[in-house]
């Protein structure tokens, strides 16, 4: 099995060997954004080099983002630990060009990378393009050589992105891996395409307008290239599943949440051992970024984050403080890609132990008043 840590090292260096810039991870809160709650996207510290306010000494960008989809337009959080791929936390792999190469560079990389360096079989794969944008599908055709009943043309959002209410957008061009006719779903356009069968791995966004406040639509100033691939979906993939939370990183998460709390991963208690591996990585990531719990905002959000780990620490019968004891097992996993995580180890620590002792004082004294 490909570990995680290597599949996002595989994915830098084939664009690093293509002249793209390695940028580090942005942090969790945008730093020049007021329109957003939390870093949702590999595009978002880009933004204004798409829209031109901005420009760096780079053309072409890849990256591995660290994402948080748990307020605002993209809000995941309800869903973790009941399904196989929502997410709090996650990293975005992702390839950019500011107005250097456009459509036929961005489908060719994609296609060269997960069928030869990911090893992908293209029998597996297929590809949807928005609608009316015959030169993805011609490009598709002719690099891909997919048969055009495997090129879906898909007239909804789904096939046209944007960033939030405001900012760049344009018609995107997704890939597909088929996880085989044992698991229900349909190809995407269809009627049971949001089964686990068919499942997005690498969304590349052709950028070539800007949504503005007052709702019209203006062009970029040159067309360019924003793409994003999950690294926990990609990693699912290679590890010949279709869930998510069988990937490395998060086995060593649950399995240290088995060992602690003693109670196995079955039945309802499997989906409380996720929700705790998932909202370990959110919180620990957005405290190392410098969020810490709180009443309103972004404090607030990681609060909600923090408690609903809490709850389900509870459902598992913790009765001593569990999650500062799953922190070691995260540093060690994503330590060396994220070293923010190791500086800020201590406060993680100690944030999780003051957090959770007081939602087990308020738990105390809400079931004695139910008793009474
Ligand atoms: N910006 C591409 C994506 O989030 O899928």
């Amino acid at each position: 099995m490909t570990g995680v840590n290597d599949i996002r090292r595989q994915f830098i260096d084939f664009f690093e060997k293509d002249d793209h810039t390695h940028v580090a991870s942005s942090p969790l809160v945008p730093l020049n954004d007021p329109t957003l709650m939390f870093v949702n996207a590999g595009m978002v510290p880009f933004k204004n080099l798409f829209t031109g306010v901005e420009s760096r000494d780079y053309k072409r960008a890849v990256s591995s983002q660290k994402c948080v989809r748990a307020g605002g337009k993209h809000n995941d959080l309800d869903n973790v630990g009941y399904t196989a791929r929502h997410h709090t936390f996650f990293e975005m792999l992702g390839n950019f060009s500011f107005g250097d190469y456009f459509k036929d560079r961005a489908i060719e990389n994609a296609w060269n990378l997960i069928t030869k360096d990911y090893g992908l079989s293209k029998d597996r794969l297929t590809v949807t393009v928005y609608h009316d944008d015959d030169e993805a599908f011609n490009l598709w055709r002719k690099i891909s050589g997919l048969p055009e009943d495997r090129i879906i043309r898909i007239a909804t959002s789904d096939n046209f992105w944007s960033m939030g209410d405001t900012g760049p957008c344009g018609p995107c061009s997704e890939i597909f891996y088929d996880h085989g006719d044992h698991i229900f779903g349909g190809p995407p356009g269809s009627p049971d395409e949001d089964g686990d069968r068919f499942v997005e791995i690498w969304n590349l966004v052709f950028m070539q307008f800007e949504q503005m406040q007052d709702g019209s639509r203006v062009n970029l100033p040159s067309p360019s290239i924003d793409t994003g691939m999950g690294l926990e979906r990609i990693a699912a993939v290679m590890a010949g599943t279709h869930d998510n939370y069988m990937i490395d990183t998060f086995r060593a998460l649950i399995n240290t949440s088995v060992d602690l709390t003693g109670v196995k991963e079955e039945g309802d208690f499997k989906a409380s051992h996720r929700v705790i591996a998932d909202h370990i990585r959110a919180t620990s990531f957005l405290i190392a970024d410098g969020v810490l719990p709180s009443n309103e905002g972004r404090g607030y959000v990681l609060r909600r984050i923090m408690r609903r780990a809490m709850r389900h620490a509870h459902l598992l019968g913790a009765n001593d403080l569990l999650l500062y004891k799953i922190v070691p097992t995260l540093v060690a996993e994503m330590g060396t890609a994220y070293p923010e995580l190791n500086r800020a180890e201590a406060l993680i620590t100690e944030t999780l132990k003051l957090e959770e002792s007081r939602f087990k004082d308020m738990l105390g004294r809400g079931l004695k008043l139910l008793d009474k």
